[in-house]
């Protein structure tokens, strides 16, 4: 008779379920990481194209709307659509307005703790899922170069804040209505709520928690920073989703604005 194993000793890049086997799961655990795969790859993709586009980022006052993608937004350079400039203007750069500030979003997902737990697990096997054997028989953490770097987070935090301060004046903006006064659009709905899901995926940030409740031996000394830390603590649970609702969004947002820029779409007042 087959005796059961109380515990097993974990050996990196070992089968957890013998030597043939890598894992002992039956449930379908390979669901969350091909998820991950298919989810970031299409979002990367899209987000290429649509920086390198140059155009269909804007909808402006000939049609009485003030609606700007949040890929091009803040607008530096000097060949911005008409009505979409930030004010501070670059002279000379020859290519895509997007292509200078994406690095600052891009680089607040890539080092989100969320992120890296997920795509190390779906892209790099390491490992695949809970009990199931890593794809690499040595594990350096993120201790070395280039992964060191991943420590840059708290750093693309302050940048998060500052780009979702400028999504939030562009969602004020979409109410305004130019030629015809203010009111509610589809568009002004979806800018709305695509700086709302950033503001949560912001606050909802380890780096922000730790802002707040990190770094103090005695929180309770500090009434303000202990009320904000009481605030994002439960939320922070929640990171998970607001990281996928906000990517999520923050695509679609630009594809509504394309899509009513090229004049595929009418965006419809509602009130
Ligand atoms: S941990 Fe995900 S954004 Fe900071």
């Amino acid at each position: 008779m087959a005796t059961l194993e109380t515990s097993t000793k974990v050996v990196l890049g070992g089968a957890r379920g013998g030597p043939d086997a890598p894992t002992l799961r039956t449930d379908r655990w390979w669901i969350q990481p091909v998820a991950t795969v298919s989810i970031l790859t299409a979002f990367v993709i899209y987000s290429t194209w649509a920086a390198f586009q140059n155009k269909n980022y804007y909808v402006g006052a000939n049609v009485h709307r003030d609606l700007i993608s949040p890929f091009y937004s803040p607008c530096l350079t000097d060949h911005c659509v008409p009505g979409s400039s930030a004010g501070f203007i670059l002279h000379g750069w020859p290519l895509s307005p997007a292509l200078l500030i994406l690095i600052f979003p891009l680089g607040f997902r890539l080092s989100c703790y969320y992120y890296r737990r997920s795509y190390y697990r779906a892209f790099w096997w390491s490992p695949p899922s809970c009990a199931v054997a890593d794809a690499h028989p040595t594990y350096s953490g993120e201790t070395r170069f280039p992964l060191i770097m991943q420590n840059v987070h708290r750093w693309f935090f302050y940048f998060g804040v500052l780009f979702n301060i400028m999504l939030t004046y562009d969602a004020v903006r979409a109410f305004q209505q130019p030629g015809l006064g203010w009111g509610v659009t589809v568009g002004t709905v979806v800018l709305v709520v695509n700086a709302t899901l950033l503001w949560m995926y912001s606050l909802t940030c380890h780096a922000c928690r730790h802002l707040f409740g990190g770094g103090s031996r005695r929180l309770s000394a500090h009434k303000l920073r202990a009320r904000f830390w009481q605030f994002v603590s439960p939320l922070n649970a929640k990171h998970m989703n607001f990281a996928w609702a906000s990517l999520i969004f923050v695509a679609l947002t630009d594809v509504y604005v394309r899509l009513v820029a090229s004049g595929v779409l009418t965006d419809y007042k509602l009130f």
